[in-house]
Parts: structure tokens; sequence; C-alpha cells
């Protein structure tokens, strides 16, 4: 039996353990991220691109730094991340190609069918509604918009996630290691997500697909007909 979710609170206000997220190295997997959508989907070369729960915005930067034409509506909740993400914006010399914006998706006040492309990576385990945040990335992406949003998965039991957090990370801070095991905890399963695609009807052109032991990946375009 598949163990069941534990959600996690939503937004990531907490000023300490937004510092400690930004401060943590995901350089690695950040630009494996920005590297994967620039090959996938090399149409959106300078187009404008949305990324949903962006954090202290590393993601925006590195996709920024990849591609010198395309611009990024970074967005979050959270006033702690959107601070952090302000100054290292700032610091990277790519301000004027990254906008940030503060707010709480679902109802972001931002134009429907403008982005040419939606990014997201590490926010849907957040969402207490899942169709919440499809729904806004139906909206907001333009017909045939690109899709690229990963995500953890679910382990089956406490005890592989904690395998999990200690193979992967038994380095890091101990804020960092509860953080993740807790993450784990409040992931969708790729069933579950496939799931929550069909009820979007998405499911026509997006698909989660395992693309780690821990990570599901949707990449596809939104439908044309939407
Ligand atoms: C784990 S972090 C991921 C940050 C970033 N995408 C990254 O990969 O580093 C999840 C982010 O989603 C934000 N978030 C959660 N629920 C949200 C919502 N409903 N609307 C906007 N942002 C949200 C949190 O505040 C947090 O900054």
């Amino acid at each position: 039996m598949t163990m069941p979710r534990t959600p996690e609170p939503e937004v990531m206000d907490d000023p300490k353990a937004a510092e400690a997220y930004a401060e943590a190295d995901f350089s690695e997997s950040n630009q494996a991220f920005v590297d994967n959508f620039i090959k996938a989907f090399p149409e959106c070369s300078g187009k404008r691109v949305l990324d949903l729960g962006c954090g202290p915005a590393d993601i925006p930067i590195r996709l920024a730094q990849a591609d010198s034409k395309i611009s990024i509506t970074a967005v979050d909740a959270s006033k702690a991340m959107i601070e952090l993400a302000q100054k290292a914006i700032l610091k990277s010399g790519v301000a004027a190609r990254v906008l940030l914006h503060q707010g709480r998706l679902p109802g972001l006040m931002l134009q429907t069918d403008g982005f040419d492309a939606v990014v997201s990576n590490s926010i849907l385990h957040h969402i207490p509604d899942p169709a919440d945040f499809w729904y806004e990335v139906k909206r907001l992406g333009k017909r045939g918009a690109g899709v690229w949003v990963l995500d953890l998965a679910r382990p089956d039991s406490p005890d592989d996630a904690q395998a999990i957090v200690e193979t992967y990370s038994a380095d890091e801070h101990q804020l960092l290691k509860d953080d993740f095991y807790n993450s784990l905890l409040a992931a969708y399963t790729i069933d579950e997500v496939n799931a929550q695609l069909k009820e979007a009807e998405l499911h026509e052109t997006l698909e989660a697909v395992m693309v780690s032991d821990r990570h599901w990946a949707v990449a596809g375009r939104l439908p044309l007909d939407v």
C-alpha cells in the first residue's frame, strides 16, 4: 500500500528556513533543470517564461544567463523568498530580464495566456489542492506553451524517505535534511500526478515520468485547443 501524504506548510515564509534553503547548493540539479529545458524547448529562446514557486530565484537566474534573450517572470508567495531572490537577481547581472512577482497561486495577477513556457521546480508538493497548480499552468501558458515541471516523488515508506535523505544529503544542515524528509512525505506519487493531469484535461499532451529514483518530471506542451 502507498504511504499516505503528510502535507507540509505551503508557503516557505520563515526567514531562517528560507535563508537555509537559499544557502544550500542546488547548483548541479538547477543547472540540469535549465539545460534540459533549453534542449527540450529551443523555440522558447528569446520568449517569455513563467517560473511558479521560484524560491530564491536560482533557476530563473541560470535560465537568463544561459539564454541572453529570454525573459522570466518569477513568482513566489513567500516574502522572505522574494527578498532573497531580489538580492540574488541584483547580484547576477540579469535583473533586466528577471521580473519578480510576489503572489500566491491560484489567482495570480498575471496575464492569462501570457507565457510561452511555464516551468516549476519543487513546488507541487507544497500545494494542498494540486488542481490549483495545474489550473494556473493551463491559464497562464499560451496554447501550445512548453511545460517543464519537476518535483519529488513520495517514497513507499518513512524508512525509504529517511534512506533517500541520508543518501543525498548526509552532510547538509539538519534544517535542510528535515525539510527534505518532510518534502518527500508531502510529495505526490507519479500515479497521483498523472491523475491530476487527467482531471485538468492535460493528459493528452502532458505526462509525468520518473527521471531519477526520487523525482518525476512533466515535459510537454499545453494543448492547442485549451
Ligand atoms: C521548495 S521551494 C522551491 C523553490 C525553487 N523553485 C527552487 O527550485 O529552488 C518551493 C517554493 O514554492 C513556494 N510556494 C508554495 N506554495 C505556493 C503558492 N501557492 N504560490 C506561490 N508560491 C508558493 C514556497 O514559498 C517556496 O518558495
